[in-house]
């Protein structure tokens, strides 16, 4: 059976946080690390390759649910074991639990010969995103099951971007891991005492989501950069920076980089850069404490 196998990591380019309250955002996938499960016929049980949890499909966990909503949906019988591969740092800001969770899904469906479509994948992988995240705006799951770069408007169909001149991004992770449903909360309790202010974050936040479109599909990288920059001071005013992804922005800039944010819900996770010279940034990311390193290339 023909389709998508496994499912890659993704990062959000522009407008985390402020996508949870209706504003646009815009995330690509991270085709360098990927997220895969293979099942056959079993006992019931999904285990982890890398930290040999076994998690019973019957239990509460998200990646359970996502296996058991994908049995229901392809009618399978009988029960299964679902073996899940993951190089995707986990809690990190690149979209490890919506990847394992359609990892797992594409697998259940290939294992019994029926072909989803990426929004059915992404539909059904929502549901597990509520429990890993409350409140999720479904950016991840769906920049996930359709690995293409996507223009995301929470409740609307994602829109698909054309990329008109492929560039890269240097993503820095500070080992720290980042807690999503923890920092979404934090952020409402912060708003609703502060209304006025966070809408006006948020929807300055927007319009850099739209700007940043603009320029992705005119070509026009260097626009991305002082945009990104941008980004960051609006996600610091929210209060989900930390020491270690300040340090490790500050070393993107500082080694040239025409732009640098934190990526995903923040609170430690991952940062990218905007350059010319991934080996260049890479390097001053290592010697400012990133745990790892990775160059993607976006388009192209
Ligand atoms: C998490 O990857 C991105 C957030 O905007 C939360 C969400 O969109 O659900 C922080």
């Amino acid at each position: 059976m023909e389709g998508k196998r496994g499912a890659a990591g993704k990062i959000i380019l522009f407008g985390e946080h402020s996508v949870v309250y209706g504003k646009p955002a815009i995330a690509v996938p991270v085709a360098s690390v990927r997220a895969n499960a293979r099942v056959k016929k079993g006992k019931g049980f999904i285990t982890s390759v890398q930290t040999k949890e076994r998690i019973p499909i019957s239990s509460e966990h998200p990646f359970a649910l996502a296996a058991r909503n994908a049995l229901k949906r392809v009618e399978a019988v009988g029960f299964v074991d679902v073996e899940l591969d993951s190089e995707i740092p986990v809690a990190s800001g690149m979209g490890s639990g919506a990847a394992c969770s359609v990892a797992i899904i594409r697998a259940i469906a290939a294992h019994n010969k029926v072909k989803l479509s990426d929004k059915d994948v992404s539909d059904i992988a929502y549901e597990s995103e509520k429990l890993f995240h409350g409140t999720p705006s479904g950016i991840d799951n769906t920049a996930v099951s359709f690995e293409m770069p996507v223009w995301f408007i929470k409740g609307q169909e994602p829109e698909t971007l054309k990329i008109k001149k492929p560039f890269k991004i240097v993503i820095g992770y500070t080992g720290i891991k980042g807690k999503t449903k923890e920092l979404v909360a934090a952020v409402r309790e912060r708003k609703e005492k502060d209304e006025a202010k966070y809408n006006r974050l948020f929807d300055e936040m927007g319009e850099i989501a739209t700007s940043a479109r603009k320029a992705i599909e005119r070509g026009n990288i260097d626009v991305l950069g002082p945009l990104m920059d941008r980004n960051h001071e609006l996600l610091r005013a929210i209060s989900v920076s930390s020491p270690e992804l300040e340090k490790l922005v500050a070393a993107a800039r500082n080694a040239g980089a025409k732009g640098a944010k934190l990526v995903g819900a923040g609170g430690g996770g991952n940062m990218i850069a905007l350059t010319d010279e991934p080996k260049k940034v890479k390097k001053a990311l290592l010697v400012a404490g990133a745990k790892r390193v990775y160059v993607t290339t976006v388009g192209g």
